[in-house]
């Protein structure tokens, strides 16, 4: 059995050998290039090809898969925004995502929203330079503020559980309310999360619904100094509405681990080169917004499992078997 796989990084190349072994594949190709229509040909006569959240698995793409007797396709993300399942389904391809521990992100995002809250980036900027003065780095305490979290699925609710350990009250948002998270926030509609909160973090999957969700009517009724939190997809915010609310100094604060547009540029070494966002740069450039570099899933034990999903699951679609990560 032949898979190849696509967006891989370094630190990935001795997971994907170790699984594919296991899991008794007898040629792996492994680039670092995203899947486009320049790259297709590596996947020539493999059974499934793998990606990670930058190729776009279009219909076009899933056209040319079938043609060339590709079966499987599977993205080592758990965000599949990016593949048109409906396309797959059409040529008869099996896609599944990863899955893997919400605790990563969860963690990540609460450590943002203290870096926000704290003032984190001017302080160090100017410990870097001698300037051990306070002024204007004064704080606030998260046991005093009301937090909302937009999204409980496995990653907003382990937000969720980790914020109660700080006493801060929590209202949370979701289409589908779990019992489980009910025993430390309160569910409440988007207009009272965007009219109460102090913090507001997303963590729902970018859909057609939730595309540029904040935006400037959603900005428009929220708290004056509130602060928004996005280590879900940068797509989930009209930055142009963001921008305009930081300038205004409606919103006090904003951590982002995710951008629009940001594919091409984050995971990337650009230093010498010319970055074409304009919006990426003047944003992080105010002294309170943070900016990182889609990193939150970034731990040893996610790059693991989303290798594993990856390759476990093309190797069950080539064998006509199901895997529990299956989207189509
Ligand atoms: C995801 O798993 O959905 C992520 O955001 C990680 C990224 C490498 C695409």
């Amino acid at each position: 059995m032949k898979l190849t796989a696509y967006e891989v990084r370094k630190d990935e190349e001795e997971n994907l050998r170790k699984y594919a072994q296991r899991c008794g594949v007898d040629e792996l190709v492994i680039t670092g290039e995203p899947l486009t229509g320049e790259t297709l040909e590596l996947a020539e006569g493999a059974a499934g090809v793998t990606t990670l959240g930058q190729s776009v698995i279009n219909e076009d793409i899933c056209r040319q898969l079938h043609q060339m007797g590709v079966t499987g396709y599977s993205t080592r993300s758990v965000g599949y925004n990016h593949v048109d399942l409906e396309a797959a389904k059409k040529y008869g391809i099996r896609v599944s995502n990863a899955s893997y521990s919400p605790h990563g992100v969860a963690e990540y995002t609460v450590m943002m929203i203290l870096m926000s809250l704290r003032k984190y980036k001017p302080a160090l900027y100017r410990i870097n330079v001698n300037d051990y003065s306070l002024d204007g780095l004064v704080g606030g305490e998260l046991c005093e503020m009301t937090v909302g979290i937009i999204g409980t699925g496995k990653i907003g609710e382990t937000v969720i559980r980790n914020l109660a350990g700080f006493g801060c009250r929590i209202y949370a948002y979701d289409i589908y309310e779990k019992e489980e998270v009910k025993k430390y926030a309160v569910y409440r509609d988007l207009d009272t999360i965007y009219k109460e909160c102090d913090i507001i973090s997303l963590h729902t999957p970018l859909m057609d619904s939730t595309y540029h969700m904040i935006d400037r009517d959603a900005v428009k009724k929220m708290k004056k100094g509130v602060i928004l939190v996005n280590c879900a997809r940068g797509e989930l915010m009209d930055i142009e509405a963001v921008t305009r609310g930081v300038e205004d100094e409606k919103i006090g604060a904003v951590a982002l681990d995710v951008f629009e547009n940001e594919n091409g540029i984050y995971h990337h070494d650009r230093r010498t080169e010319i970055i074409k966002n304009r919006d990426m740069a003047y944003l992080r450039q105010f002294p309170n917004v943070i900016m990182t570099q889609h990193m939150a899933f970034y731990t040893r034990q996610a790059v693991d499992s989303m290798v594993k999903c990856g390759v476990e699951s093309l190797a069950a679609f080539a064998r006509q078997q199901d895997y529990f990560c299956r989207l189509a």
